[in-house]
């Protein structure tokens, strides 16, 4: 992929301070070490959004976008990696060595562009063969039994694919397009016997646009009964379900202040149509965290528009939780009795004005969740009660913000005849127990959603900001800790980066690491290993304790994984003998400057 060498990358980057950059964007200013501003990539009305002149990147401690001077044009402005090195080697008067291509790398700089072509024709097409075929199943189908207007076909493209297994073939060759080309579209069957067949026939088509209104993929329904359902394009290098949401381009210049989250692309169509567009929804999957913080960029809070049934009980207690975790708000919007809001805004007895009721009295993610757990519980027994109080207060405890933290505590004392002082009680006791036993403050938080792993993961992220960030750290704990330690592969990628760079150059130039990765997804998670933070500490002396607690966790982690996953009884025994030193950890000498 990289036309350009690794050195050119880099003194292209070196050239374009980040702050210089940036700043033609965002508003900045000093705190620190670091310059705050509004995120761009956000609605927010709070600076969180960092830039460190030193590390020479950014990152957002609010929706977690982050990387260095490349990856944020290529986020900001929408560029191809080649097109953000261009622009960055113009800005700052590079000349860029003149790289022949070769064919394989022309091919796969041209292929994204061609797939959206295609699928663009392929639109084209569907949404002709609905109107004007002579079989009007489809269009039928969406008239009769969707109850879709016109407009509603025409503003969302939708279309037919008929009874023909050759017909989109023909017609994108005879549109001049190459069998290389139509084979990476994710459009097409192809065997040596039969050659090129179409995946899609005899289905209503939907297809699926990015927020740019490229034409990414399709999802094709049979009209009426039949396996799948649902018949969707695979990934392709221009269609990534879980970086996407159906209705997105639309839902996103609203100017609500939240976006409706469905699970069907029928439920968004309905909506939309019943004047709800602000309506979007996963792609055939279920709702991730790449998603979360997708809509994070356009608005902070979310109405769950998930079906009435159990399956969706579930799945809305998921996406609670992924939302939550992407900082954004969560209410739970009741379409019973009917099935889905679908069925819920067509419904003769219900429709729009009902629905906009429904959205009014939303209930509040959290305490919904709280109402789903009770039915676990038998609170008419005493213990159960008890067990129930117990789970509520680790939930509670979750909120960082203590007004935040206190205000749920009275509403949910409220719902269930207990006094506000005995659930807090209880919460306080947990933050004492559960977390941090030998601290006097709570420094990993437990509770809903912060369980173990994250805090492995979040200790982990701890030491590799603390290593770049503390002058002479790195010498200090070296001994102690190698990129091994690190559970996940991109942070033992990245640690063993980090490492290398402290040993031959005694500094570590985090930009430069970042740039070894291609994808965004990866550069956002290098960037928060890079931009850890404590809320907790503000003391040296307690910082040098939280350092000692991170080390300790993170080794800790490291021999117990090895322990699990150990076969042979000698590596065991070497282990245990290891482990045992483990708690010289707590009192290893570390000085900060
Ligand atoms: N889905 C899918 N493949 C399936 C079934 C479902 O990809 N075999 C995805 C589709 O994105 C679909 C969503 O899951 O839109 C919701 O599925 P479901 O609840 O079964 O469908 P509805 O949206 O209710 O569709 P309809 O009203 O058309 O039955
Ligand atoms: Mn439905």
């Amino acid at each position: 992929m990289a036309f350009y060498s690794e050195d050119i990358i880099q003194e292209v980057c070196d050239r374009n301070d980040i702050v210089d950059v940036i700043g033609q964007y965002v508003k900045l200013t000093r705190k620190g070490s670091s310059l705050f501003g509004l995120c761009p990539f956000h609605n927010e009305k709070t600076g969180s959004f960092s830039v460190s002149p030193s590390k020479q990147m950014y990152y957002c401690f609010g929706c977690g976008a982050g990387g260095n001077v490349l990856t944020f044009v290529r986020e900001y402005e929408n560029y191809s990696f080649t097109e953000a090195i261009e622009y960055l080697a113009d800005r700052a008067g590079i000349d860029l060595p003149k790289v022949e291509m070769t064919e394989e790398e022309k091919r796969a700089s041209d292929l994204k562009s061609r797939i959206y072509e295609i699928n663009k024709e392929t639109a084209t097409f569907y949404y002709y063969q609905l109107l004007n075929s002579n079989d009007k199943k489809g269009y039928e189908y969406f008239k009769n039994k969707r109850g879709l207007t016109d407009e509603t076909i025409k503003n969302w493209g939708l279309g037919y694919a008929g009874m023909s297994r050759n017909n989109l073939y023909a017609y994108l060759k005879n549109k001049g397009f190459k069998d290389e080309e139509l084979n990476e579209a994710g459009l097409f069957h192809y065997s040596e016997k039969e050659g090129f067949k179409d995946k899609f026939w005899n289905r209503v088509m939907f297809p699926i646009l990015d927020v740019n209104r490229h034409v990414i993929a399709f999802g094709g329904r049979v009209m009426g009964e039949g396996e799948p359902k649902y018949l969707n394009s695979p990934e392709t290098r221009a269609f990534s379900k879980k970086n996407n949401l159906f209705g997105l381009y639309i839902a996103r210049s609203t100017r609500k202040k939240f976006f409706i989250l469905c699970e069907g692309y029928i439920d968004v169509i309905s909506l939309h149509q019943a004047g709800f567009t602000n309506a979007v929804a996963s792609l055939g999957t279920a709702f991730g965290q790449s998603q979360a913080y997708l809509i994070k960029k356009y608005v902070d809070e979310v109405y769950l528009a998930y079906d009435s049934d159990e399956a969706g009980i579930k799945a809305k207690l998921r996406a609670l939780s992924i939302l939550k975790e992407a900082g954004i708000s969560a209410r739970v919007i009741d379409s019973s009795p009917c099935k889905d809001p679908d069925e819920f805004v067509r419904s003769p007895e219900y429709g729009p004005v009902e629905y906009e009721k429904r959205i009014k009295e939303a209930k509040n993610g959290f305490l919904f969740s709280i109402e789903v757990l009770e039915r676990d519980y038998d609170l008419k027994d005493p213990d159960g009660k008890t067990r129930f109080f117990k789970e509520v207060a680790g939930r509670l405890l979750s909120f960082e913000d203590e007004l935040e933290r206190n205000n749920y505590t009275d509403a949910v004392a409220g719902m269930y005849s207990i006094t506000s002082e005995s659930l807090k009680k209880m919460i306080n006791e947990l933050a004492l127990k559960g977390v941090n036993t030998r601290d006097e403050r709570p420094v990993f938080k437990s509770g809903f959603n912060q369980n173990k792993k994250d805090g492995m993961i979040e200790a982990q992220k701890l030491l590799i900001t603390w290593l770049i960030e503390e002058e002479g750290l790195y010498e200090q704990l070296k001994e102690y800790i190698s990129p091994e330690d690190f559970t996940s592969d991109l942070y033992k990628n990245v640690a063993s980066q980090v490492f290398e760079q402290f040993e031959s150059e005694g500094r570590v130039n985090p930009a430069s690491i970042m740039n070894r990765f291609m994808d965004e997804d990866e550069q956002r998670e290098i960037a928060g290993l890079f931009n850890a933070r404590l809320k907790a500490v503000e003391s040296e002396e307690s910082k040098v304790k939280a350092i000692r607690d991170v080390l300790y966790k993170v080794k800790k982690n490291s021999f117990d994984t090895r322990e699990d996953s150990s076969t042979d009884p000698k590596e065991l025994m070497l282990l245990i003998e290891e482990k045992k030193k483990l708690e010289g950890y707590k009192n290893i000498p570390v000085r900060l400057r």
